[in-house]
């Protein structure tokens, strides 16, 4: 698969991994619409390259996809790459009370937004001859961390969802999954574990995605999925949730 001179529609371009991933596409020359909450993140990665174009979306919320996507085309955008990137996450103990409207803030960011996104975009992207759609999910898909319980059910769905839609989609599609590690952006930014660097993430990331994979699983992801393959899965939940990530204990009700 080439990644060069598309059009790519990247969720959460303002930070992290998805300001890396902006920056790489275009510097192939592909042409980059990123969106997010924060305009003023997503400006300042849309000035490091002419190739980079901001749009302000809350994906959660439907009339921002139903805006985005107007926007994208009026503006002359004929998007024929989709990558589902934004995410949000927190530690919440579910035995104690929390602020109950977070969870459909992170389940609509994380699962509800990328599917309706994939969704409406579903018939544009088909008008081209060889569409592409990534998700970037984690390795907590197949296995939840306890203590991110929203962030670990969402990236769940989004990874059944990414299986029905290659099912439905055939060879009309290509359909690839990405699994990162602990990546050092402010996603992870209370985890106590090491973390990989996003340059050696996004490196390692191309370097699969040009291989022409369809299932990218990177770093420490890859025991993991080992793992849960080879592992009954009491015992690895178990093991992964032995403490709470940000190194605390758990604490009881
Ligand atoms: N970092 C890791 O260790 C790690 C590990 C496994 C998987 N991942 C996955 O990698 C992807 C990128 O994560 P990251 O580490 O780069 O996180 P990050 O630095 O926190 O960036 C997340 C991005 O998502 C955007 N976002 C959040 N909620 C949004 C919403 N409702 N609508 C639109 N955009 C939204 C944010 O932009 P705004 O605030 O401007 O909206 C931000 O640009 C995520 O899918 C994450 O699950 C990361």
């Amino acid at each position: 698969m080439k990644l060069t001179n598309r059009t790519i529609l990247l969720t959460g371009g303002g930070n992290g991994i998805g300001r890396a991933i902006a920056l790489e596409l275009a510097r192939r020359n592909n042409t980059v619409l990123i969106c997010g909450r924060n305009l003023n993140t997503l400006d300042d990665t849309a000035s490091a390259s002419d190739n980079i174009y901001s749009y302000r979306c809350d994906i959660s919320v439907s009339e921002d996809i139903e805006q985005l996507l107007a926007a994208a085309a009026s503006d002359g955008h004929k998007i024929d790459t989709l990558i589902n990137n934004a995410a949000i996450s927190g530690h919440y103990t579910l035995a104690k009370d929390f602020d109950i409207s977070i969870i459909r803030r992170d389940l609509g960011a994380n699962l509800i937004g990328p599917i309706e996104l994939t969704q409406r975009l579903l018939p544009i992207l088909s008008q081209h001859h060889d569409p592409v759609i990534m998700m970037v999910n984690s390795p907590s898909c197949l296995l939840p961390v306890a203590d991110i319980p929203f962030y670990s059910a969402s990236k769940a769905g989004l990874h059944s969802y990414t299986w029905s839609l290659r099912k439905h989609l055939g060879k009309t599609m290509k359909v690839i999954e990405i699994f990162p590690p602990a990546v050092d952006t402010e996603l992870v930014s209370k985890l106590k574990h090491k973390k990989m660097s996003v340059k050696t993430f996004i490196d390692q990331m191309f370097q699969q995605l040009d291989q022409g994979k369809n299932d990218i699983w990177i770093g420490e992801s890859k025991i993991m999925r080992a793992a849960v393959a080879l592992l009954p899965f009491k015992l690895i939940f178990n093991i992964i949730n032995a403490r709470r990530s940000d190194g605390g204990k758990w604490v009881e009700p």
